[in-house]
């Protein structure tokens, strides 16, 4: 099955590129994006420092330093604000230009956490929906391995009792 749902610490995953639910300043902060720097190292920053930030829905290419996977796709998503103002086609920009530049690098296996879901606040049933309808999409046209990685309990649980068929 080219898409897996585990639960676990997207730091520890071995593959070509995890991807960073980074924010717009892509300078690091909490969440997933503090535990991807401090498991990369600071040559991350400083290699962050010279990208000048990153749009919402859009993502931008780094090195993996200290992570076991070899690239970090940043990419920043929507804060969500009731759902009328654009988040939805924010989110899938996140997935789909991720996966552009996946497709630009020759990346075979990739990460994803699951973007917008904590600090920004998407509500995880939708955030969970667009991320698996985007991962099937590109994998209709791909020889790749997608890992979607879920940290938390409760958005593992529901993920499980939508997507039972990709979960582990
Ligand atoms: N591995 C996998 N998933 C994780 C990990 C981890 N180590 N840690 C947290 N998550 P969030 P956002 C999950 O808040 O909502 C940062 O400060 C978490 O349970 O990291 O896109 C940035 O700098 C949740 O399901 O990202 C931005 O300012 C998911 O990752 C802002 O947060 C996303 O939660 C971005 O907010």
């Amino acid at each position: 099955m080219p898409l897996h749902i585990i639960r676990s610490d997207i730091t520890k995953i071995e593959c070509d590129a995890i991807v960073n639910a980074a924010n717009n300043t892509l300078l690091g902060g909490g969440g997933v994006d503090g535990a991807i720097h401090r498991a990369a190292g600071r040559r991350l920053l400083e290699e962050c420092k010279t990208l000048g930030g990153c749009n919402t829905g859009e993502a931008k290419l780094t090195g993996g330093y200290d992570l076991p996977a070899k690239y970090v796709i940043h990419t920043v998503g929507p804060v969500w604000r009731g759902g009328n103002n654009g988040e939805e086609s924010l989110l899938r920009a996140c997935y789909i230009n991720s996966f552009k530049i996946a497709k630009e690098q020759g990346i075979k296996s990739i990460a994803f956490p699951l973007i917008s879901a904590g600090v920004y606040g998407y509500p995880k049933k939708a955030a969970i929906d667009i991320a698996v309808g985007e991962i099937e999409r590109f994998l209709e046209g791909q020889d790749a391995m997608v890992y979607l990685v879920l940290f938390d309990l409760e958005a593992y649980e529901i993920a499980g009792s939508l997507y039972a068929k990709y979960c582990d």
